[in-house]
């Protein structure tokens, strides 16, 4: 078992967290045991950070303990793998707009203990203005103003120095513009707010998408 990043290993090929809730199966096909202790598959298929590690990323800036704004948590897919790497001190703020998904992730967020779900659009922070500073904002919104979504999002919520990532969907900015130029014009949106830490293809994995790791300009 190879260790990736705090709270991520490698064994046979697959990415693995260990299981903050033992026995519970949600959103993985596969659960095994290792010198006593229960692990999950985390499929690069279904969520673009593991989709990014998959494809080689080198920070994965999430750990033990962290405080975690989601935006755009859907049914909680990711953010359980993300509940598993922060553990039972860590939390995850998770935005979704969508009643239908916050249906499914109360049920996901009962059994973990460390996601609070919130119904509220992610461009309207001050519908969630009541949580508390975050080390770290994770994005996955698919809208054509996604940049300005992050930026304001870590305005009020993002520690200085925090981190941020953001999975880009060149198609939902613009249908018809090369990819590649679509991800550049993002990227000098955001340069002047963050550094950028890294930047990785997923195409792999999601057609079209750049996962992008980010730290606040201090
Ligand atoms: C690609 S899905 C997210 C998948 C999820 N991150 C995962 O990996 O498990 C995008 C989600 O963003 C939500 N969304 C879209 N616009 C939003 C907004 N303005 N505020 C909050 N959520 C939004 C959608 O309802 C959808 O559930």
């Amino acid at each position: 078992m190879n260790k990736l990043f705090p709270g991520i290993w490698k064994k046979d090929e697959k990415i693995i967290t260990q299981n903050l809730v033992p026995g519970d199966k949600t959103y993985t096909k596969n659960i095994f045991n290792f010198r006593g202790r229960e692990y999950r598959e985390w499929n690069p298929f279904k969520s673009k950070a593991c989709a990014a590690i998959a494809c080689g990323l080198r920070e994965f800036p999430l750990k033990s303990g962290l405080k975690v704004l989601y935006l755009g948590i859907s049914f909680g897919q990711t953010a359980t793998f993300f509940s598993d790497i922060i553990g039972k001190d860590g939390i995850i703020y998770g935005v979704e707009l969508s009643e239908r998904c916050l249906t499914d992730l109360n049920s996901v967020a009962e059994k973990r203990g460390n996601i609070v779900p919130i119904l509220g659009d992610a461009r309207k922070p001050d519908e969630y203005g009541w949580i508390e500073p975050v080390d770290l904002i994770y994005e996955d919104v698919a809208s054509d103003d996604q940049a300005e979504i992050m930026i304001r999002n870590s305005s009020h919520f993002l520690k200085p120095g925090g981190f941020a990532m953001i999975a880009i969907k060149a198609r939902s900015i613009d249908v018809v513009k090369e990819p590649r130029i679509v991800f550049k014009e993002q990227l000098e949106i955001l340069k002047k707010h963050f550094e950028v830490v890294e930047t990785r293809d997923i195409e792999k994995f999601e057609k079209d998408h750049l996962f992008v790791v980010l730290k606040r300009k201090t």
